[in-house]
């Protein structure tokens, strides 16, 4: 396994890759890696020849008073783990390399991006497409794999893929799940063991939310019980149930429904969601 830490390097290695007619499948992360992460390898593994996976902590997509500065950073078991799942590179740029003195070119995050986590951090998703984009360009992978956990996003950087006509195939992955239900998360690191076990709340209550959405309950009742449940252990910044592919209202042309949470736990953020095919009326 090589580490890049410039962009030179690592565009050297893949020219001699494609060479070769190698495919690359590229999974971006920004470290503190964990069981979510790593499934993204394993699936970029059977898709492709090489993996590149990238370690970068994007300062553009932090808001100010969010966790930029105390983000995880476990770079020595990061690399272990990457280096037993036979990952071909690990480009770890730092923020010079990434936005150069004057870097200027820029572009923004689509509609899909307004509401949700994009309406609670104002300018989240710029960051992210500006930094995909930018690793997209510098890589050009056949294949990137986005976890579903991170729902949203994945539905921008598709469009952003489909907008810029970008040859590049987005494969989701499943969330990864700790026993207890909740969904794994390099922030997960930041909670108290009290916080901890209170923390399996979340998805308890997205699944019974489920279950009251396909048993037909009257939606608008469902969400609300549904938010005095997490009230009990969280503080509620959304919850919402929306068509999945275009996460506006639900309607009858609606083919996937999703259930869309972030709450704050003490100081720590979590997200978490359910899509789910709506009950077929037979
Ligand atoms: P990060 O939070 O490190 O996540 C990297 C990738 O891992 C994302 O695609 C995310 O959805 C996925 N992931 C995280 N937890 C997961 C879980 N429990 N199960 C499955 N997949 C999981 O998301 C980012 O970084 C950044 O925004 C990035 C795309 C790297 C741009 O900076």
């Amino acid at each position: 396994m090589q580490v890049f830490n410039t962009i030179a390097d690592l565009q050297a290695t893949l020219k001699g890759l494609r060479a070769k007619g190698d495919k690359i499948a590229f999974v971006p992360t920004m470290g503190g890696l964990h069981q979510g992460h790593l499934s993204l390898v394993e699936q970029a593994n059977q898709h492709a020849d090489n993996v590149i996976v990238s370690i970068f902590v994007n300062p553009t997509q932090f808001g100010e008073n969010e966790d930029f500065e105390q983000y995880p950073n476990t770079l020595k078991e990061d690399l272990k783990q990457l280096e037993a799942l036979q990952v071909a590179g690990v480009f770890i740029p730092d923020a010079q390399q990434m936005y150069p003195d004057g870097f200027s070119t820029n572009i923004k995050a689509g509609h899909l991006a307004e509401g949700l986590c994009g309406e609670k951090r104002p300018g989240h998703f710029d960051g992210v497409v500006q930094v995909v984009h930018r690793l997209f360009e510098i890589i050009s992978p056949d294949i990137a794999i986005f976890g579903q956990k991170d729902y949203q996003q994945l539905l921008v950087i598709k469009q952003m893929v489909n907008e810029y006509s970008l040859p590049i195939n987005i494969i989701s992955a499943d969330i990864v799940r700790e026993a207890d239900g909740l969904a794994m998360s390099t922030r997960n690191q930041y909670l108290s063991a009290k916080e901890r076990t209170e923390a399996a709340n979340l998805y308890r209550i997205l699944v019974q939310l489920k279950q009251d959405v396909l048993s037909n309950k009257a939606i608008d009742s469902a969400i609300l019980n549904a938010k005095q449940s997490l009230a009990k252990h969280f503080k509620v910044d959304y919850l919402s149930v929306l068509d999945a592919n275009t996460l506006s209202a639900t309607s009858d042309n609606t083919t996937q429904i999703a259930i869309l949470c972030a709450v704050f736990l003490g100081s720590t953020r979590l997200i978490d969601n359910i899509i789910f095919y709506p009950k077929q009326n037979t």
